[in-house]
């Protein structure tokens, strides 16, 4: 025997529990077929001892009982396939689900954000629920597909040739049209998924783009886009539905013909007197329950080609190359201090995939503890890919990171960024309440919390707030301008108290109390450890320990802010230009 693993290699099957129940559905399904042979024998048996000829009355119950017996069998049987597959699809399902959003934890940031957020949501969603007619009709049914037509004609062809010749003969039209069919709605269901994939990109750029849309007067053309993308997509589905309505008219005429022939060819004999009443009324019974898994194979295809292809864009976003640094559980752990820990770049080149131009190239530079340092440079210079770097999210082409002299890939990161704290350029807030996002749910004391909402400058915000520190922040009745939900990202960091301070400045100006609290506050507070600062204002980079300047990837100038106001350069030109600013302002 061959061992069942070759059986289900092709089959999403994945763990051995699901092996199991994928096979059991299936011999529960393919029992359940195989019983039309008794199922059928049985009724003929019943109908044809009503004729006197027969064995009497005694052999008719006989045959009765046994017909609803086996009726019964299958009712049951058929019940625990059903149950049993259904069970096998949520069980993949919720697999597949938990591959992917582990995958898109471990590809990181930097490959996620490469596919729009809208095909991560149709995949993560509506993608995976539609593989319940592949998981839980077509494959646990392909087994009794494969196996009833076999009892069949095996049975025929004992008990009478021509009909097994009939049958035989006439499959192979069958499968083949069939085949036809399937490929072109292969084709057309791919098209389909991309186009709900489309549809869902453009419509959540609807949803996050609505202001910018509506100032350029571009949202009427978004519109337009979404209604187009939406024809496309109904345009695909009409195409795959006149498909699969095709495929059955086909087989429908098929089956309908050969049963014709089957029923002529018994009718013809049993006339002559050549045949046996019984005989033929089983054969007859049985024909048309030959072709009922070739139908029903042949309707499902359709709907389970949805299946596959979720299958397929699982399996590639599973063997997408990952970006970032691996995890490394057990992975060795640099000394972190609440003072910092040293941190140097050496020759640290890096490409994003698929990218011409490295964004960073042959970085190099250290930073102690106790150090604030602040990163400068125009826009797209790759101050966030630095940071990118050292967070792990994605692997330097050449160079090294040392974390504490640790290089960063034997570095735990799990642990390492449990000692990291972060401002990203673009701060986020989580469906919680005000204090849940300040304090990811660590204990944190009142007075804790309150010290770190007077520094970050968000107590005024939470005054305001109808239910303060306990307002579920919705994003329906309580929402966040840009700046408060900056402040609120600078109380996490503070909260979190972190040996590695990073923050990536948002380029808009921020509103003033944030500028003060950062000022005030905050900038004592970074220089208390090791901090990087992505610095768009004056007021910070002047305040740092040192500068580094960043243009198109290279590191261009280093030093303490007041050599570099008497180099005369890059960083010189910058202050000159702001300073300029304020006197206008
Ligand atoms: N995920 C990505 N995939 C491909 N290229 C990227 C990605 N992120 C950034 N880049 C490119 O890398 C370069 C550096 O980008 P980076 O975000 O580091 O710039 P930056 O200095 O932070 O700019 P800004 O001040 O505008 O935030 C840019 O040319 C950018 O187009
Ligand atoms: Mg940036």
């Amino acid at each position: 025997m061959k061992p069942v693993r070759s059986v289900t290699r092709h089959l999403p099957v994945a763990t051995r529990q699901e092996r199991r129940m994928f096979l059991l559905a299936s011999a529960a399904s393919a029992l359940a077929g195989l019983l039309v042979l008794p199922q059928a024998w049985y009724l003929s048996r019943a109908v044809s001892s009503v004729f006197p000829r027969a064995e009497g009355a005694h052999a008719w119950f006989a045959a009765l009982i046994a017909f609803f017996a086996v009726i019964a069998a299958r009712a049951v049987l058929m019940a625990a396939a059903k149950w049993l597959s259904q069970r096998f699809a949520s069980h993949v399902k919720r697999r597949i689900r938990r591959e992917m959003v582990e995958q898109m934890a471990a590809l990181g940031p930097v490959e996620v954000r490469r596919h729009p957020a809208g095909a991560w949501r149709t995949w993560l969603t509506d993608g995976i629920d539609g593989m319940d007619a592949y998981l839980a009709s077509y494959l646990p049914q392909a087994a009794a597909s494969a196996a009833v037509p076999i009892a069949i004609l095996a049975f025929a062809a004992v008990e009478d040739r021509l009909t097994a010749v009939i049958l035989a003969a006439t499959v192979p039209f069958m499968v083949l049209l069939l085949v036809l069919v399937g490929q072109a709605a292969q084709k057309a269901t791919d098209r389909r998924f991309e186009a709900l994939e489309r549809l869902g990109g453009h419509f959540l750029d609807v949803v996050r783009g609505l202001w910018t849309l509506k100032v350029f007067g571009r949202s009427r053309a978004q519109v337009e886009i979404i209604e187009r993308v939406a024809d496309d997509y109904r345009r695909t589905t009409m195409k795959v539905l006149r498909l699969a309505f095709l495929s059955s008219l086909v087989t429908e005429l098929f089956t309908m013909v050969s049963i014709g022939l089957v029923a002529v060819s018994l009718g013809i004999r049993l006339l002559n007197g050549r045949m046996d009443f019984a005989a033929a009324l089983v054969l007859l019974l049985l024909a048309p329950e030959y072709y009922l898994p070739i139908r029903t194979a042949g309707a499902q295809y359709h709907a389970a080609r949805d299946g596959v292809a979720m299958l397929e864009q699982h399996r590639e976003v599973l063997e997408t190359p990952i970006p970032a640094m691996p995890l490394r559980d057990g992975g060795r752990t640099p000394l972190l201090s609440p003072q910092g820990v040293t941190i140097e770049f050496r020759h640290v080149t890096v490409r994003y995939p698929g990218a011409a131009k490295p964004a960073l190239q042959d970085v190099s530079f250290r930073i102690g503890p106790r150090e604030l340092v602040a990163v400068v440079g125009p826009s797209g210079a790759g101050k966030s890919t630095l940071l990118a770097v050292l967070l792990g999210f994605i692997r330097p082409e050449s160079g090294e990171v040392l974390v504490g002299g640790v290089p960063l890939d034997e570095i735990d990161l799990g642990v390492f960024r449990g000692h990291l704290g972060l401002v990203a350029q673009e701060p986020t807030w989580f469906h919680a309440t005000l204090r849940d996002n300040v304090t990811w749910k660590e204990p944190r004391t009142d007075e804790e919390i309150r010290e770190a909402l007077w520094m970050s400058g968000l107590d005024e915000v939470v005054e305001r707030l109808p239910g303060g520190m306990d307002t579920e922040l919705d994003g329906e009745r309580v929402q966040l301008s840009g700046g408060e939900r900056q402040r609120l990202a600078l109380a996490r960091l503070v909260l979190r108290r972190p040996a590695v301070a990073l923050l990536d400045e948002p380029t808009r100006s921020l509103d003033l109390a944030t500028e003060r609290a950062l000022e005030r506050h905050l900038i004592p507070w970074l220089r208390q450890r090791t901090s990087i600062v992505v610095a768009h204002r004056l007021s910070v980079a002047l305040a740092a320990n040192r500068v580094l300047v960043l243009e198109g990837g290279r590191l261009v100038e280093e030093g303490r802010p007041e050599e570099l106001l008497r180099a005369h350069g890059y960083f010189h030109a910058m202050v000159s230009r702001y300073r300029g600013e304020e006197v206008l302002a």
